[in-house]
């Protein structure tokens, strides 16, 4: 087993991001501040819920198609998994993919490296790989074709907090990644608003705990005073862009201050902490064709609520 550490952009600063973000008209925090350790365990909440079927939904279409989709990928024995956390779905499609060359690529190496000692424990036959790198940026700094072509896998529509301007960006990338081999990938698709609209605002709370987390994160990791009880969570779907917006709405007028700047807020105010764009069939496949995936293929559920795309890299 072989773990690595990658840096996206070395030059970068965190902190410069942060600031620009919360001053900019509107103001906006990355999506990746969700993420500390009990931002994880709420997303991982969120996908236990009736009303968020993304995850679920996935795992059956899996379940219903993972043989037809192994046939999509005959003779490609190495798979590179974007959507590692914990390894879970990719371990799934081992034996039916027959993989003898798994990468696990993740944000954190940190978190990788337990997770792959199970795995390898449990699959001694595989060589387990895992790659740390926040790849949201660029998929640049990974090595090509070191195992041949390969199968990249992206699945839980992540996918779906890129702009098209970005999936485009991202996909080509991938392409390059695959080596001639090929991709598969969950995509989020367009459907009836109350159903997506109930799917990022639970009646539980839990997704309202998810995005109000954040603050939490960046006041530790940015040094900044939000008071989590002077915001609410805000979401709904953006028709004209196809997309679920997530917010956080100022109750009242707030001074924030950070490291290195403030800014005021006045009641009512947004701040802008997620996109996750939505897809319909025809406009994803017609994309992957554009990048010059070809074999395209979409399985769905029986509700098309959400779809997986098998290609060809070539
Ligand atoms: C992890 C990006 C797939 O967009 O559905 C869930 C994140 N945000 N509820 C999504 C999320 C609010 C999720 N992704």
């Amino acid at each position: 087993m072989q773990l690595q550490q990658l840096e996206a952009n070395p030059n970068r600063s965190a902190m410069a991001d942060f600031e620009k973000g919360l001053l900019d008209d509107p103001p906006h925090i990355e999506f990746k501040f969700f993420y500390d350790k009990l931002g994880s365990h709420l997303f991982s909440a969120i996908t236990e819920l009736p009303e968020y079927y993304p995850t679920r939904t996935e795992v059956d279409i899996f379940s219903l198609h993972s043989e037809k989709i192994a046939q999509e990928f005959k003779g490609l024995e190495s798979l590179i998994d974007l959507g590692a956390g914990n390894c879970a779905k990719a371990e799934g499609l081992f034996s039916v993919l027959a993989i003898a060359h798994y990468t696990a690529v993740d944000v954190s190496i940190d978190y990788l490296t337990e997770t792959l000692g199970h795995l390898q424990a449990r699959h001694p036959q595989i060589q387990v790989n895992g790659v740390g790198l926040d790849f949201s940026e660029t998929l640049l700094p990974l090595k090509k074709c070191v195992q041949g072509p390969s199968i990249v896998f992206y699945p839980g529509s992540s996918i779906g907090n890129f702009s098209p301007a970005e999936t485009r960006r991202f996909l080509t990338q991938v392409r390059a990644l695959a080596c001639g081999g090929g991709l598969l990938i969950g995509v989020d698709l367009v459907k009836d608003k109350a159903v997506l609209e109930l799917a990022y605002d639970d009646p539980l709370g839990v997704t309202a705990a998810f995005n109000l987390n954040m603050l939490r994160h960046v006041n530790r990791s940015m040094g900044a005073n939000f008071d989590v009880s002077d915001w609410s969570h805000l979401s709904f779907y953006n028709e004209q862009e196809s997309r679920i917006e997530m917010h956080l709405r100022a109750k009242r007028e707030v001074i924030v201050k950070w490291q290195t700047g403030s800014r005021m807020f006045l009641e009512g105010d947004l701040l802008h902490t997620e996109n996750s764009y939505k897809w319909t069939i025809p406009a994803f496949s017609s994309l992957l064709g554009e990048l010059g995936y070809s074999q395209v293929k979409a399985w769905t559920d029986p509700k098309h609520q959400f779809a997986v795309f098998s290609a060809h890299a070539i």
